[in-house]
């Protein structure tokens, strides 16, 4: 149950302002289905973002109705209590009580949906829902449509729009609230305890398994649900591979460890990368990469502030690795040659970060009319590039098989932006430090 209630009401009054400026009609989101894992056991149960976003409710089999209009309601559509099912299953809240505890104007049980739109849908210009996202509900919502087209003959009439509700909500969920940001810090900090303990834990022989246990268990203890997405921890070569989730291997000396972990706490994503070396010490070659990549970092969150575009830290990363792969021998030519011709995508073939939100990668445009979109105070967003060295002819051997990505959370501020997750070392010497330290036990 939400701590505070506040800021789900406020995000809902925004939403149904909005929607009235936009002409007025009705909201319908419905939260995620529960999905089978196999046979009769179900994954772990997540919320979907847009409705947790405006209702803090996190139960199955739910619907947050919004009306727009001279008299603007929130209307929520759960399950009934039923004290047999919470024997088994656990505590429901119940229609009355979670208008209660949520602050909804009005709230019935879920079975009365189907009836109750076609009466909140009459008369209304639009209907506000996610078209596309999930068929069952595209089909429900059309049924209800259609049992309002059904009584023209009485004298109403029938939504003739439909709008995707995301378009308004997606530009709400760029700009965080006080108490999203405070959410955030918090799984970030986790996060980044989560990521000391790994690089503390690690020892040559171990199991990449292993150290993903020791984020779980450091997620878990602080609070966080659930992994923010599949945790990857990459040792050696697997490092070159972007989306390694297997982490069933062997953790050999003189190799590095790639981490890209996060937790959710609350519905939201943290997402840190750490690169380290396995027996706690950058060899030459793993030194100069690693630099490399962290002064590209460097570069990109320095030109994090409000009013540039999206694209400039990419740019800033980008140009510092193309030079450094010219400066190692990676590539030949020059600067502008390697930037022109893209061929720094051999070892850099990502952009350098994603709106970061209660979806790991974030509801939000990152163009608007074909431009760029502007960043602004509230914004978070994450910083990540990376280098990746396969095996190639014209590739200095000394170099193969490194695989290095780091990775912070930026929120931007009116003055550049505050790095959420700065409690993770990522200096050359910090890293070594704590990984000596963690030996000497
Ligand atoms: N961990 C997902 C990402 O970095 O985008
Ligand atoms: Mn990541
Ligand atoms: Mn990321």
């Amino acid at each position: 149950m939400p701590v505070d209630i506040a800021p789900f009401q406020a995000r809902r009054a925004r939403l149904l302002q909005t929607m009235q400026e936009a002409g007025g009609g009705v909201a319908i989101i419905p939260t995620a289905p529960e999905r089978i894992r196999n046979r009769d056991t179900h994954h772990g149960y997540r919320f979907d973002s847009y409705f947790y976003y405006l209702s803090g409710f996190r139960e199955p089999e739910a619907v947050l109705v919004l009306v727009a209009g001279d008299a603007p309601k929130s209307l929520l559509f759960c399950r009934s209590k039923d004290i047999e099912r919470e024997i088994w299953d656990g505590f429901r809240f119940g229609p009355d009580a979670a208008r209660e505890a949520f602050g909804f104007d009005e709230a019935h049980p879920i079975a009365e949906l189907d009836a109750k739109l076609a009466e909140l849908l009459a008369n209304q210009p639009t209907i506000f829902h996610s078209m596309g996202y999930e068929p069952d509900w595209d089909r429900r919502v059309t049924d209800a449509l259609n049992r309002v087209r059904a009584q023209a003959r009485s004298g109403c009439h029938a939504p003739a729009q439909i709008r995707d509700v995301r378009s308004l909500l997606d530009e709400m969920r760029l700009v965080k609230d006080a108490a999203e940001v405070a959410t955030m810090r918090r799984a970030a900090d986790i996060s980044a305890g989560a990521h000391r303990r790994a690089m503390a834990a690690t020892r040559p022989g171990a199991f990449e398994y292993e150290v993903e246990a020791e984020l779980l268990h450091e997620f878990r203890r602080h609070g966080s649900q659930a992994p923010a997405y599949g945790s990857i921890v990459a040792g050696g070569a697997n490092a070159c591979v972007l989306h390694y989730v297997d982490n069933q291997c062997r953790l050999q000396d003189g190799d590095l460890l790639l981490i890209d972990a996060g937790c959710e706490l609350d519905g939201y994503a943290s997402d840190i990368t750490r690169t380290f070396p396995v027996n706690g010490r950058f060899s030459g070659p793993q030194k100069a990469v690693y630099e490399l990549v962290l002064a590209a970092q460097a570069a990109a969150i320095a030109a994090i502030r409000p009013g540039i575009d999206w694209n400039t830290p990419h740019d800033a990363a980008t140009r510092v690795l193309a030079q450094g792969y010219l400066d190692l021998g990676l590539l030949q030519g020059s600067l502008d040659g390697v930037l022109e011709s893209g061929s720094y995508r051999q070892f850099y073939m990502h952009r350098t970060g994603h709106w970061l939100g209660l979806d790991v990668h974030d509801a939000g445009e990152y163009k608007l009319g074909g431009e760029w979109r502007l960043l602004a105070a509230g914004n978070v967003l994450t910083v990540e590039p990376g280098t990746y060295i396969r095996p190639a002819d014209g590739v200095p051997e000394a170099f193969w098989n490194i695989g290095i990505r780091i990775e912070d959370d930026a929120l931007v501020t009116p003055a550049g932006c505050d790095i959420i997750t700065h409690a993770a070392p990522k200096s050359v010497a910090d890293i070594e430090a704590l990984m000596a330290e963690a030996r000497r036990g």
